[in-house]
């Protein structure tokens, strides 16, 4: 089968390749891949910038994935031929709490990811696709959309009439907003870009910040919540920009810490986290529980994923590279035709 091999950090080590068709094992699933979706961990996992130990040579890279399943291993009861499956990037956390050791077991490295003709997934580390999705639509879903599932409704309780904070027009953050507004919610949405926030309040979004014009863009948002700050902030940017966020949301409100887009550490003001009683809870993706229940309610509500741009499969380094510019949503791949 033709697959895109990472043979050594950075783009240019990015080949596509021929390999054998993998067999699927005990529970597993051989699925034709129909398409896949590019997120910032593609991105930095290609730059050796995210945990670059555990990343295998040749990788096949990204974890988001769409397909139908063609062949299946002894044992498997949850799915059949030519069902319609995603990839679930944490494949064997599938309920409660995470085990210490779930990011051996993530696609896209140090497991092959779906940047492939064919892929193999774990029956139990498989969702159904949604039915009222097309596979570029689809593809978008197991970082992104569950990400912000995760945090708005499983880690934040997130209530009709509550707000929400999210920062930049990325994927996670177009999927929170989607979400919050489906669930009842206002929310509050800094960009770089004016322009990028008239396209997000066109979802729904009540006010936008420019965080370049305003950098105390905190500051802006206490004024448009009374004062009190936000309930649940979806905090991607990570980096010293944390405490800012932890001055954006309410007294005990929740900030789901998901991203670093502006560095891995933060140096933390303590006493703000003290007096406001924050929560900041860390966010790796979900479980596969979390997956199952989310699919339904993006159903109910109609929730169609933004996609920026499809790409062919041969075109995948110009993929790559739209998403380290920027995109409004989800850059995706379309892998069959
Ligand atoms: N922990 C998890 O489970 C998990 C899951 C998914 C993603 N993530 C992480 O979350 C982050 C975002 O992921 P993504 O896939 O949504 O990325 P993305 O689609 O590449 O989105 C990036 C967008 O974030 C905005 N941005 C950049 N710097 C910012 C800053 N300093 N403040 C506010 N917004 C900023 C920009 O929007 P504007 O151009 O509008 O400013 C940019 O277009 C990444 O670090 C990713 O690795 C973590």
């Amino acid at each position: 089968m033709k697959a895109w091999l990472l043979k050594d950090f950075g783009l240019n080590n990015l080949e596509l390749g021929d390999v054998p068709v993998p067999v699927p094992q005990q529970g597993e699933l051989l699925v034709r891949v129909g398409a896949v979706s590019l997120n910032f961990r593609d991105k930095a996992i290609v730059d050796g910038i995210y945990e670059p130990h555990k990343v295998p040579k040749p990788l096949i890279p990204v974890s988001d994935a769409v397909g139908e399943v063609v062949a299946v291993g002894a044992g498997v009861t949850r799915f059949q031929v030519g069902d319609r499956v995603n990839s679930h990037l944490y494949s064997h956390w599938l309920d409660g709490a995470p085990a210490p050791d779930e990011p051996e077991y993530c696609l896209g490295s140090p497991l092959p990811g779906g940047l492939a003709e064919y892929m193999i997934l774990h029956e139990n580390g498989a969702v159904k696709a949604p039915a009222g999705m097309s596979d570029e639509e689809a593809s978008t879903l197991p970082i992104a959309a569950l990400t912000a599932w995760y945090s708005l409704m499983d880690v934040g309780n997130l209530q009709p009439a509550q707000t929400v904070l999210v920062q930049g027009t990325g994927g996670v953050s177009i999927f929170a907003v989607q979400i919050a507004v489906a669930q009842g919610a206002r929310v509050i949405a800094t960009s770089s870009s004016d322009a990028n926030l008239d396209k997000i309040k066109a979802l729904g979004v009540s006010d936008g910040v420019n965080y370049r014009t305003h950098p105390d863009w905190e500051q802006k948002v206490l004024e448009l919540t009374g004062g009190k700050g936000v309930d649940v902030t979806i905090d991607v940017a990570g980096g010293d920009g944390l405490n800012k966020s932890v001055l954006a949301t309410k007294a005990a409100g929740v900030i789901a810490q998901v991203g670093f887009l502006t560095g891995q550490t933060a140096q933390l003001q303590l006493m703000p986290v003290i007096f406001r009683q924050t929560t900041i809870r860390g966010i790796a993706v979900a479980p596969r529980t979390s997956f199952d229940r989310m699919n339904p309610f993006l159903d109910r509500h109609g929730i169609k994923p933004v996609i920026d741009k499809v790409y062919a499969f041969q075109d995948t380094v110009q993929a790559y590279e739209h998403l380290a510019r920027g995109a409004f949503g989800k850059v995706v791949i379309k892998v069959a035709d």
